[in-house]
């Protein structure tokens, strides 16, 4: 397809990314992901289960080959991610007797002594060669009072751990800009915990350096007003704003499946990626990066989340084709 570089049509505004796999690094899959994208998002790699299965035994199987493939084809790479709740293996939350980690000041140092063992060994591996990480994930819970995630780096640690973890990342690659990543960040709860949080690290001299949205979305959610302000608020805070996990469901319920995508939800989602996509362009002195959560719709998350069922989120479709979301970023009119 004689179509235009998406990358080349963003450059003005900012780097356009893609979350990828192995299989994303073959054949006609690879053509396109070059030809498309300056920025490629590791989509399971990197994360804690897939690089350290048990304590001190670091692999990177997976990662290195999709690394090595940005290097090769001068494309940059985000780091996803060093601190989550999911996809950590149960040994990190053990204690010395192999028990489930209760709050005591031995758990906490152990706890965080892995933390930092951790973000040495795989940011190390990879130091100078990331312009992005996100340090930590996901650390919002609007259903808690304090607004945040009582998960159990917070139990055993209380937030110790994100400043922890974006300390000891710096030390290790000075050079790459360090994110605190979350969804839902649109949802004035959630906007405005995150706001206070990152406001009072970095008055406390922790170097985070960027806010990720991560912008899971669907057909009608979120407005672009709304993307609009919490863009404005977190640029208040002096970081980089990065949009790292974009795409655009084609349901707007839990319970609803097609077995063919409707033409109408298509044209809708693409009017949805236009919005916001607009957004992010008059925002582009804030925003640095945008990815999408996935090269093209044969290969999303969203296939299995929150059900078993077929979605279509992303630019391209399951023959790598352009789909309507596409042509509305790019404003133009399809090519045959
Ligand atoms: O690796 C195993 C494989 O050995 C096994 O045969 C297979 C059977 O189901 O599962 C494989 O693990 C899956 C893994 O993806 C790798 O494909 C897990 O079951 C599956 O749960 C996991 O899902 C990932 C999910 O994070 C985990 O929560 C998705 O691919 C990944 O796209 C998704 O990404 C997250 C971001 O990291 C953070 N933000 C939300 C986003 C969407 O959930």
């Amino acid at each position: 397809q004689d179509i235009p570089s998406l990358k080349d049509v963003l450059a003005p505004d900012f780097t356009v990314g893609a979350a990828v796999g192995r299989p994303q690094l073959l054949g006609v899959h690879a053509d396109l992901l070059k030809k498309h994208f300056g920025s490629i998002t590791p989509g399971n790699a990197l994360k804690w289960d897939a690089t350290e299965p048990t304590e001190g035994a670091f692999t990177f199987t997976d990662a290195d080959p999709i690394v090595d493939f940005a290097t090769a084809n001068g494309i940059k790479v985000r780091g996803h991610t060093l601190v989550w709740h999911d996809q950590t293996p149960a040994w990190v939350f053990r204690d010395a007797d192999g028990n489930t980690m209760t709050p005591t000041p031995a758990n906490k140092a152990l706890l965080l002594s892995r933390l930092e063992n951790h973000i040495r060994a795989v940011m190390g591996r990879y130091q100078g060669r990331m312009y992005a990480w996100d340090v930590v994930n996901e650390v919002l819970d609007e259903s808690q009072s304090d607004g945040l995630r009582h998960s159990m780096w917070y139990q055993i640690t209380g937030t110790d751990y994100i400043a922890d973890a974006f300390r000891t990342a710096h030390a290790v690659d000075p050079g790459a800009e360090l994110c605190l990543n979350d969804y839902n960040t649109t949802v004035p709860a959630r906007r405005q915990t995150l706001y206070t949080l990152v406001g009072t690290l970095k008055a406390q001299g922790v170097p985070i350096d960027c806010v990720g949205h991560q912008m899971h979305g669907n057909l009608q959610w979120p407005s672009a007003s709304d993307t609009a302000a919490t863009i404005e608020q977190f640029a208040q805070l002096g970081v980089d704003q990065q949009i790292t996990e974009m795409d655009v469901s084609v349901y707007t319920d839990n319970t609803s499946s097609y077995t063919t995508i409707p033409d109408a939800a298509l044209t809708q989602q693409a009017a949805e990626y236009k919005a916001l996509f607009d957004v992010y362009r008059s925002h582009r002195a804030d925003i640095s990066a945008v990815t999408l959560w996935g090269l093209a719709d044969d290969d999303s998350w969203l296939d299995s989340f929150p059900v078993n069922r077929l979605d279509a989120p992303l630019l391209f479709d399951r023959q790598l084709q352009a789909k309507a979301a596409y042509w509305s970023i790019v404003g133009q009119s399809p090519t045959s």
